[in-house]
Parts: C-alpha cells; structure tokens; sequence
C-alpha cells in the first residue's frame, strides 16, 4: 500500500492516471496509435491511471518555480528551438508542448501515456496549434513519428529525483528518436544528501506523547520512533536544519546516462557537520539543469568532480543555463524534500566527520517505487526504507 503521503490524496501528491486495455482511445486517436499499445505491466496501469486525475497536474502546475523554470529553460534555447521537431515525453496537459510551440518549434510531438492526453488535444485545439503539436495517445516505448527530432523536452523527476522512474523513458525517446547533436532538457540531474537537525519535528512526533493532557504516554514513544523511521518523509525544511554542506549521491548526463545504473546506485558519502546539534536523519533533494551537451573534450577536474560543478554554477551569472532547484535554502516546491529519519537523534560536535554509505535501488516488486538503505558509521545504523510500499 502507498503511505498516505504518495498514494494520491494527499495534497502533497503529485502523481497518477488511467490507461487500460479496456480504456476508449482518446478523441481524434488514430487505429495504429491505439493498436500499437503494448498490454501494461500492472504497476504502470496504476501509474497512468493516476495520471489521468486533473489534481495532479493542477499541482505541478501550479508550481511556478518548476513550470517558469521550464519556460524560462525554452525561452534560454529558443534559438535552438526554432524551426526544429520537438519531443514532449509525457506531455499531461500539453504544457510544455504549448510553450515549445510558442517558443517557434516547427513541430511538436506531445507524447502521453495517460488519458489526459484527451485534453491535451482539446488544450492545443484551443489554442489554435494543432497545425503544429501533435498529441500522441500512448507510452513513448511504443509510438511511433514521422521523423527524428531535435529536442526532447520532459519532465521526468519524482520525489527524491528516482522516485516513480520515468526517466528510462526518457532516455528510450532519445536513443531511438534524438537526432545527433540534440537538445534535451533538462539535460543534467543531481541528487543530493545531507544530515539534517530538526529539533521540532522530533519534538511534535515523539516527545509529544511524554505528556498528553496532562497523561503519561510515554508508553508511545517506542511506536512514534519506529513510525517516524519506518518511511522516508516528504516535507519542506530550511536551509538552518542542514548541518553539512551537500553531497552528492548521483550526477546524471542525460546526454549519455544508461537506464540501468537507476536500478542500483551505491555512494560512499562523507560530510563534515558545521555545528554542535543532534542529527535527526538525512535529508535528500535534487537540481536539474538545461544545458546543452558537455563538450567531451573537456577533461578539467570541474566536469569530472560533481561538486565542483556545483560550486561553478553557484557562481554563473544571468547568462548561464537555467537550473531548477529542490533545496531547502530555495524556494520550495511541489517535491519538498525527503527525510529519512533516525529513530532516535546523534549528537555531533562541530567539525566531526559523518560518513557511511548510501544505496538507491528500484523495488523489485514495483520498479517505480526506491528502496534506501542507510549506512551511517557515526550513527552505527543500517536499515532499509521503501519509499511507496
Ligand atoms: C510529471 S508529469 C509532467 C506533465 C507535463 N509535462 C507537465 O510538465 O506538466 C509526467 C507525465 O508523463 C507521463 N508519462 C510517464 N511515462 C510515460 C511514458 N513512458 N510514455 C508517455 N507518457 C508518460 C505521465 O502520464 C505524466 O502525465
């Protein structure tokens, strides 16, 4: 069963639609576009299903540091886009499509699992571009188009940045579709972690009990912890809970990423805590990029180290590639970020080294969903959490 966090009711949710074998294609849907669906593993005809609720895509919508930081992404290339075949992976409302199109994109083929992309094809109808966008009823794995294209555009992050795994399809459109020399967009991912204090939220779930009304429940406390512990958390939290600076668990080129290091990433992390406080848990977020592709010739340590990557784009001026951001210290977003909380806190002192490990693996019963297993010496605790089971 999915936490009430992710299973779709909760406001915080973000995700899922309908698509069926028994589903009727949508309007306007060609015969070859509704023969050429593939039967659906069951976790994706849940996924789509879920897709297909207007909630949650009001939601990504509504999130204007994600949605301007698209069309800002667009409007940054729209030199490059103009005049040329964009792809849509997963194009929901047709959004993205409908900014592309804007932005000058000769063709736009707006590619949509779900059966939102019934008002998708009414969204581009209605805004007189149908001449332009076409929307195509079906998993990317399975259509096909007239001819390569230039671009792909898609945006593919879930939680954590690996939850919900859409971005093999993502790589699957460009292998099979992306003319060479291509843009994508967002073109690079980062996933970050980092120890996290958070003296509040410990407080208001576990010390909470030790006096209820005026009643000893202390008897809780043992339940709250493990409650606490058992699944990661999606929430905001600020830049003052951080206690290191970042580190980076993944650096994704989408330009040249292979599909199946996602179903296992394992990082040695080892950060240094900036202040004397108790470690709650890790915290975990996530930056994407729109660049065009690295130049492979360019060796120097900044490329091959993420963190100095990290520092130089920190210092980018206006003109620089835009970049979408997850972190507590910016503003905050529909993905918040994920806290695996420790059962109990850890104090560190200033300065004290935090090492371990950390792996990110794809569930083997619902490759959608992470498992994340947490190795921290410091905190002598080793333990595995799903995130949507
Ligand atoms: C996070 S939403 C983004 C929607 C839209 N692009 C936007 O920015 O508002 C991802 C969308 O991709 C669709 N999707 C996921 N995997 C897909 C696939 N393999 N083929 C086609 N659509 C897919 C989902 O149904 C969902 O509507």
């Amino acid at each position: 069963m999915l936490p009430s966090h992710l299973n779709g009711h909760s406001p915080l949710a973000r995700r899922r639609p309908r698509l069926s074998a028994a589903s009727p294609p949508a309007t306007g849907e060609s015969e070859e576009e509704a023969a050429a669906a593939a039967p659906l593993a069951e976790h994706d005809r849940i996924y789509f299903q879920l897709y297909s609720h207007i909630g949650i895509h009001e939601a990504m919508i509504k999130d204007r540091v994600r949605t301007d930081a698209y069309r800002s992404a667009i409007m940054h290339h729209q030199k490059f886009i103009e005049g040329k075949v964009v792809m849509d992976v997963g194009c929901g409302t047709g959004i993205l499509s409908v900014f592309c199109a804007r932005a000058g994109a000769k063709r736009v083929y707006a590619v949509e699992a779900s059966e939102i992309a019934t008002q998708a094809r009414e969204i581009v109808m209605a805004n007189n571009l149908h001449d332009k966008i076409v929307v195509i009823h079906g998993r990317v794995e399975d259509v096909e188009v007239d001819d390569k294209v230039d671009v792909i555009i898609s945006e593919w992050m879930g939680y954590m940045l690996l939850y919900e795994s859409m971005l093999p399809s993502v790589l699957f459109a460009r292998d099979k579709w992306l003319k060479p020399g291509g843009l994508i967009l967002p073109s690079h991912a980062m996933l970050f972690m980092a120890p996290i204090t958070n003296s509040e939220r410990y407080e208001s779930s576990v010390d909470f009990w030790s006096d209820v009304y005026g009643i000893n429940m202390s008897a809780l406390v043992p339940h709250a912890k493990k409650f606490a512990s058992e699944e990661p958390s999606i929430e905001i939290i600020g830049g003052e809970n951080v206690l290191s600076w970042p580190f980076v668990v993944k650096h994704i080129d989408c330009y040249i990423f292979k599909a199946e290091e996602l179903k296992s990433i394992t990082t040695k992390y080892k950060v240094s805590s900036m202040m004397l406080a108790p470690i709650h848990g890790f915290g975990f977020w996530f930056e994407v990029e729109f660049n065009g592709p690295s130049d492979p010739s360019d060796n120097s340590p900044s490329v091959l180290n993420p963190l100095n990557i990290i520092h130089k784009k920190r210092r980018r001026g206006s003109d620089d590639a835009v970049l979408l951001s997850t972190a507590p210290e910016d503003e905050p977003t529909h993905w918040h970020q994920t806290i695996v909380y420790f059962p109990d806190p850890i104090e560190v002192k200033q300065d004290q080294i935090i090492e371990g490990s950390v792996t990110v693996s794809q569930s083997e019963e619902n490759p959608r969903f992470l498992n994340i297993q947490l190795d921290c010496s410091k905190c002598k605790i080793q333990y595995r959490q799903n995130i949507g089971l």
